[in-house]
């Protein structure tokens, strides 16, 4: 009789995530004993209900840090517009790189690996847009806004990303790309409620959102997701899990970072970068306005 599926992936220092078919799923801190099962890499077939959860620990074992101030903030507008940005920003490369990185799969002999790479970058095509038409939708000046301008929170993530595709065995992309993906399909009606009742009335700018949110294809892309990390051999699966670990981690530092800022600082920071006054942030009174001290939400609305 076959054995059931029994993942686990050491994540960090000795803590490793480790995953049963039947759904059960915890964090092993390796002791000193010996005969440890879990020391060892695995090295058995995956499968989807387990691989799903290796990967969703990685991502809360990342976020622990800063649930609860996520959990607290309420978006503003004022953070609405940063995170569209970043939201372009993360965006904006993501077909080019993923598509560097199945070229490198082909030439190592992975099709399969890159005929994924491949549809997932034609998938991505065009989200940057929807991000730059729901800035324009604000009233806010698309491009030149995105090319001056860059969260301190999101340069990381664009960062590394970059770099995992550009490796020798850039299997890591596909753990970076699972991890904001997840996160972004988290994202519910209410939402994208919250932002719209944001918005002046007859103003879309949620298209985004929408779209990265579990109304949109994001859901599909992360059932793809598990289900081709799940056919992957075990040494690709420790990797993949081990990267959305760490994307997840440089994540919510990013974040954090954002959400440390008032409206004020942020529409100080945009209109330095912009060299002029923002255009009103729909009826909000700009930095120079001298008033605003709400702390900035909505950047976790958005990957
Ligand atoms: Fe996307
Ligand atoms: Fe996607």
């Amino acid at each position: 009789m076959a054995q059931p599926v029994m993942e686990w992936v050491n994540v960090t220092g000795d803590v490793s995530i480790i995953a049963r078919e039947s759904g059960e799923v915890w964090f092993h801190t390796r002791g000193a004993e010996t005969g440890d099962p879990f020391a060892a890499p695995m090295t058995g077939a995956g499968g989807a209900a387990s691989t799903v959860r290796l990967l969703d620990g990685a991502i809360n074992l990342g976020f622990a840090g800063i649930e609860k101030q996520l959990a607290l903030r309420e978006p503003t507008l004022a953070a609405y517009v940063v995170a569209l940005i970043g939201a372009y920003h993360t965006s904006v490369d993501t077909p080019r790189n993923l598509r560097r990185a199945a070229a490198r799969f082909q030439e190592l002999g992975r099709p399969e690996v890159a005929a994924y790479l491949e549809d997932r970058a034609l998938e991505e095509t065009g989200h940057d847009r929807l991000a730059l038409k729901d800035l324009r939708a604000l009233g806010m000046p698309g491009e030149p806004l995105v090319e001056r301008y860059m969260p301190e929170g999101i340069k990381p993530l664009c960062d590394r990303f970059d770099e995992l595709c550009r490796r020798d065995y850039p299997i890591g992309c596909i753990g970076y790309s699972y991890c904001l993906e997840r996160i972004a399909a988290l994202k519910q009606q209410s939402d994208i409620e919250k932002v719209q009742a944001l918005c002046p009335q007859g103003v879309d700018a949620t298209r985004f959102l929408r779209s990265h949110s579990c109304l949109g294809s994001e859901v599909t892309h992360v059932e793809e997701t598990i289900a081709f990390v799940a056919s992957l051999p075990a040494n690709d699966r420790i990797s993949v899990v081990q990267e959305t670990y760490r994307s997840a981690l440089v994540m919510a530092e990013g974040y954090n970072h954002e959400l440390l800022k008032s409206d004020a600082q942020i529409v100080e920071e945009l209109e330095r970068a912009l060299g002029e006054p923002l255009p009103s942030l729909c009826g909000a009174p700009p930095a120079h306005a001298g008033r605003h001290d709400s702390r900035a939400g909505a950047s976790v609305l958005l990957s």
